[in-house]
C-alpha cells in the first residue's frame, strides 16, 4: 500500500457520477428496458452507488495502489474507485464495457480502464484491492485467490460467502454488508502448492 492518490474526493466528483448512473438508468426504463440482466458467465446488477461511495471512504481506499472490480457490470463500482485510486473494471459483457466507457468519457475520468474480459482468467497480481459483488458460489475465484494474491478481496453482500478465505473485517453501511477477506497465513499451504513435486 501507498498513499499516493485522493484521500478525500468531493461530493460534487462523486454526484457527477452518481447523476450519470441515474440518467442512463432513466434512459433505459423509458426504452422498457430493466437494469439488470443475464449475461454469459452470470447475472448483472448494480450495486448502490452511495453505499459503494461510503464504503471506500471507510476503509480508506486511497491508501491502496491499484483497485480492480471482478465482474464490472457497467462499471459504476470502478468509476467510483477512480475517484481514490488508480481503478481496473473486469467484465465480460460486451454491452456493459462499452456502457461502462461511455460513461467514463462522459464523466472524463482518468486513472480507470475497463478490460472486456474473464477475471478468472486474468493475472490479478497487478492489484492491491479487489471487490466483487458475486452472482455465483466462488469456489473458483478462491482457488486462484489462494494461489496468487494476498491482499484484501471485498465480496458484496452475504448471498454467497467465500469459505476458504477469512473474514478480516464486516463494514455495514445502511443495510448493505461488505466483508472483507484475506488469505490465512496458513492457506497455500493447503491450496497445493506446498505439495507439488
Ligand atoms: C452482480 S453484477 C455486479 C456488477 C458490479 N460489480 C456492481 O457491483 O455494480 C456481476 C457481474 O459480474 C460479471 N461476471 C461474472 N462472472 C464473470 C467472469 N468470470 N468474468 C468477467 N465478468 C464476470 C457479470 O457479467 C455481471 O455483470
Amino acid at each position: 500500500m501507498a498513499g499516493h492518490n485522493s484521500p478525500h474526493p468531493t461530493m460534487e466528483s462523486f454526484q457527477k457520477i452518481n447523476t450519470s448512473y441515474e440518467q442512463y438508468y432513466a434512459t433505459l426504463k423509458e426504452k422498457g428496458i430493466h437494469s439488470h440482466k443475464e449475461t454469459e458467465k452470470g447475472f448483472w446488477l448494480s450495486s448502490v452507488s452511495t453505499e459503494v461511495f461510503d464504503l471506500f471512504r471507510t476503509i480508506g481506499l486511497e491508501q491502496f495502489n491499484h483497485f480492480a472490480d471482478l465482474g464490472s457490470g457497467d462499471g459504476k463500482v470502478a468509476l467510483i474507485a477512480s475517484l481514490f485510486t488508480k481503478s481496473t473494471g473486469i467484465e465480460f459483457d460486451d454491452e456493459l464495457v462499452q456502457r461502462s466507457n461511455q460513461i467514463k468519457e462522459e464523466i472524463g475520468a482518468n486513472n480507470l480502464r475497463f478490460i472486456k474480459g474473464d477475471f478468472l482468467e486474468e493475472d490479478l497480481s497487478a492489484y492491491d484491492i479487489l471487490f466483487v459483488y458475486p452472482d455465483n458460489p466462488l469456489v473458483r475465484l478462491e482457488q486462484k485467490l489462494l494461489k496468487e494474491f494476498r491482499d484484501d478481496l471485498i465480496v458484496c453482500g452475504g448471498i454467497y460467502p467465500p469459505e476458504r478465505l477469512v473474514k478480516k473485517r464486516v463494514v455495514q453501511i445502511n443495510n448493505a454488508v461488505f466483508g472483507i477477506y484475506r488469505r490465512g497465513w496458513l492457506s497455500g499451504y493447503f491450496t497445493g502448492r506446498r505439495w507439488k513435486a
